[in-house]
């Protein structure tokens, strides 16, 4: 057996329960100090990942780009963004996750391509009604001289929807949609050529060992047909909306894509998993995406969005726990990743948090850090011990808050730009993580050099610190990652425990009975042997903002 059979052995659908930790590689380990994570940086820095117990890794986009959108803005699909390295030290980070049984999942971005890909670069110069533009969606705008977008959407990073070209000739011409940025033109998915195109792209990627997917904007790659108008409510999110029928979002002809990618992944052995990006309001809209011959998996949203309140996160996980498993997928488990605020900081806002809004020294609500810390560990402590897979984002298992007081001169999310510094956006949960107090940068490299400046007391949070302190955040993730293996917790069946009181989270899993204190007063510690705590317990009560796992 190679070492990649070994992580991945024919017959285990392994997603299926896994833990799958979100790498966010400019801001992971940065192994040549030009202050940008990289491949190699991942690499040496495994060991870390084997020993906190996580059964695979998802890389957000390394590949060619001109990081308009941090990597989401892809210009060649094959091959790796040089900041980041090279298709050799891909490989090698593949094979030495393989060999400590680390599956990997690469992030797939189909609903646009960068503006420097060769596609759209042929598409600019090609003439209307061309074949090279028919691989993006280009029209003729509205108003006697086109001088209009050919309609009224509104792109997710704020501004319009449509971008105008000028013409080979010079004259003002054709516009192009961009759901996100204006340098991220979305595909035509209705033309077989990029069908085919992305068949080639999951092949590359398939053939050198990858384990999955996580698929960017999977809701998002088919328009309804005439592209209507449409406006989004003023309360709603961006990224789903709470309204039924938006003409981006969600339209049934995108099933027929991940059907067809379904059976690519079939094509190889062992398991592979497809895991869907899709901001919807409601897991049973989510789950829409998961269907046995389509994707595996598809993040739950709506479970990230709940806010810290018992009876929501019954509705929610209940919810979630009919609507996965009735269309034969594991329910999925996520609280934090790089699109919105870091639990350990969202979870003790007062306000609404919308999905890619962030929060800024100005912001009208600031977070109360050592709440927030309390609550993540909480909310994480419930979360492993629910049935399924769950998704953790780096340096969540080091309690990072939110880097709330990042520069304005510093802030790079395309979200800051396009609402004219009105959302903050993204860039307070993407700072490089730390890994040991004393050194530059805190250990995310030798040279100091950090795309994003790292809050100075981040030394409380770096790794070596947290490893000498039994109550730390870290040790609490390896425990209860430790502990969700050996009870069989991801495959299990959870029962709720109904009479603890309105502001108690209380289930059984298996042999493992879970308590949370969402209320304000401490309540009695039900009987049995404490497993694990998200806070030091004294006596036979469970504080505020704590939950444990008890052996029933
Ligand atoms: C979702 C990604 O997670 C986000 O970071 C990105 O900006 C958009 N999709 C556009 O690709
Ligand atoms: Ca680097």
């Amino acid at each position: 057996m190679t070492q990649q059979d070994a992580a991945s052995p024919t017959g285990s659908e392994w997603w299926r329960t896994a833990v799958i930790y979100q790498i966010y590689p400019r801001s992971f380990a940065d192994a040549n100090g030009d202050g940008i994570g990289d491949l190699p940086g991942i690499t040496r820095r495994l060991d870390a990942l084997a020993d906190l117990g996580v059964d695979a890794i998802w890389l957000s986009p390394f590949m060619v780009s001109p990081q308009k959108d941090a990597g989401y803005d892809v210009a060649d699909y094959c091959d790796v963004d040089p900041l980041f390295g090279t298709l050799d030290d891909f490989d090698r980070m593949l094979h030495a996750a393989h060999e400590r049984g680390i599956r990997v999942i690469v992030d797939l971005v189909p609903n646009h391509s960068s503006d420097q890909h060769v596609w759209f670069q042929e598409a600019l110069t090609a003439a209307p009604g061309s074949p090279e533009r028919a691989r993006y969606i280009f029209r003729d705008g509205k108003g006697e001289n086109g001088e209009l977008p050919p309609n009224n959407w509104e792109s997710v990073f704020g501004g319009g929807m449509w971008q105008r070209v000028v013409e080979a000739d010079g004259t003002p011409g054709q516009w192009y949609l961009h759901i996100f940025d204006v340098s991220q033109p979305d595909f035509d998915w209705t033309n077989p050529e990029v069908r085919e195109y992305f068949r080639g792209v999951l092949r590359f990627w398939l053939d050198r060992g990858v384990d999955g997917f996580r698929v960017d904007v999977a809701h998002g790659l088919i328009k309804a047909d005439g592209l209507p108008d449409y406006s989004p409510p003023a309360d709603g999110d961006s990224m789903g909306g709470e309204d039924d029928d938006v003409p981006y979002w969600g339209q049934p002809g995108v099933h027929d894509v991940y059907r067809d990618w379904h059976a690519v992944l079939e094509e190889y052995p062992g398991h592979r998993a497809l895991c869907a990006e899709a901001w919807l309001p409601t897991p049973e809209k989510t789950a829409l995406w998961v269907r046995p011959d389509e994707m595996n998996q598809a993040f739950n949203f709506p479970y990230l969005t709940t806010e810290w309140d018992a009876a929501a996160l019954r509705k929610v996980i209940s919810e979630s726990l009919e609507a996965f498993p009735a269309v034969g997928a594991p329910a999925t488990w996520v609280l934090s990743n790089h699109d919105v605020i870091r639990h350990a900081s969202r979870l003790a806002l007062t306000a609404e948090s919308p999905q890619g809004e962030g929060i800024g020294p100005l912001s009208a609500a600031q977070p109360i850090p050592e709440l927030g810390l309390r609550r993540a560990r909480a909310a994480t402590t419930v979360m492993l011990a629910l049935p399924g897979s769950a998704y953790l984002f780096q340096g969540e298992e080091l309690g990072l808050p939110e880097a709330v007081d990042l520069p304005d001169s510093a802030r790079q999310d395309p979200t800051w730009f396009r609402t004219n510094h009105e959302k903050y956006g993204r860039d307070g949960c993407r700072v490089p993580i730390p890994w040991e107090a004393a050194a530059p940068a805190f250990g995310f490299n030798d040279s100091g050099a950090s795309w994003l400046p790292q809050p100075t007391d981040w030394a409380r949070f770096a790794r070596d610190v947290e490893a000498a302190d039994p109550d730390s955040t870290l040790h609490l993730y390896t425990r209860l990652l430790r502990l969700r293996r050996e009870h069989g917790l991801g495959a299990g069946t959870l029962t709720w425990i109904g009479d603890e009181g309105d502001d108690v989270l209380a289930f059984r899993n298996g042999n493992v009975t879970v308590i949370a204190n969402l209320g304000a007063q401490p309540i009695p510690l039900p009987s049995g042997e404490v497993l694990v705590s998200s806070e030091p317990l004294t006596g036979d009560v469970l504080p505020a903002d704590t939950a444990a796992w008890l052996l029933s």
